[in-house]
């Protein structure tokens, strides 16, 4: 049978604290658990998800890279504060021909003032902020109908 065509999902610092992290922001849920239900969507949109996460700029930056070189269809991404202070994020995504999805958790917009710049937004194809680990689904919905 042939590889269904893959999304990776990558998520950057702080995210591996998800459910204990201040939950009144970001939920209860485990990036496992977001991990596992992605899962079952792709199934059922015929799709692959390779879910990843790191603390360290550099690991985020090759994994954009191999999305590029590997030919995934999309990559959603979660950049964590890097999204608001990492230009070579920025430059990572515009160096691959691969569409990104930006996600955040919380609605970056509507926190404090430092969180309203979005270096990955700036370079992305489209953002989804604001609804929680639903915003996972959402992205992987408009990878599918890329
Ligand atoms: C976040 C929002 C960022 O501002 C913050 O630094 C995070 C999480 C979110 O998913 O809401 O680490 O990306």
């Amino acid at each position: 049978m042939a590889t269904p065509p893959t999304i990776y999902v990558l998520n950057g610092p702080n995210l591996n604290l998800l459910g204990t992290r201040e939950p009144e922001i970001y939920g209860a849920e485990t990036l496992d658990e977001i991990a596992g239900a992605l899962e079952d969507r792709a199934r059922e949109l015929g799709l692959a998800i390779d879910m990843r996460q790191s603390n360290h700029e550099g690991h985020l930056i090759d994994w954009l890279h191999e999305a590029g070189a590997e030919g995934a269809r999309a990559v959603i991404l979660n950049a964590g504060a890097f999204t608001h202070s990492s230009i070579a994020l920025y430059d990572a995504i515009r160096a691959i021909p691969v569409p990104v999805i930006e996600v955040h958790l919380s609605n970056p917009q509507a926190r404090e003032p430092f969180r309203r710049r979005s270096y990955v937004a700036a370079a992305a194809k489209g953002s989804i902020s604001g609804f929680g680990a639903l915003g996972y689904q959402l992205a992987l919905d408009a990878a599918a109908s890329l």
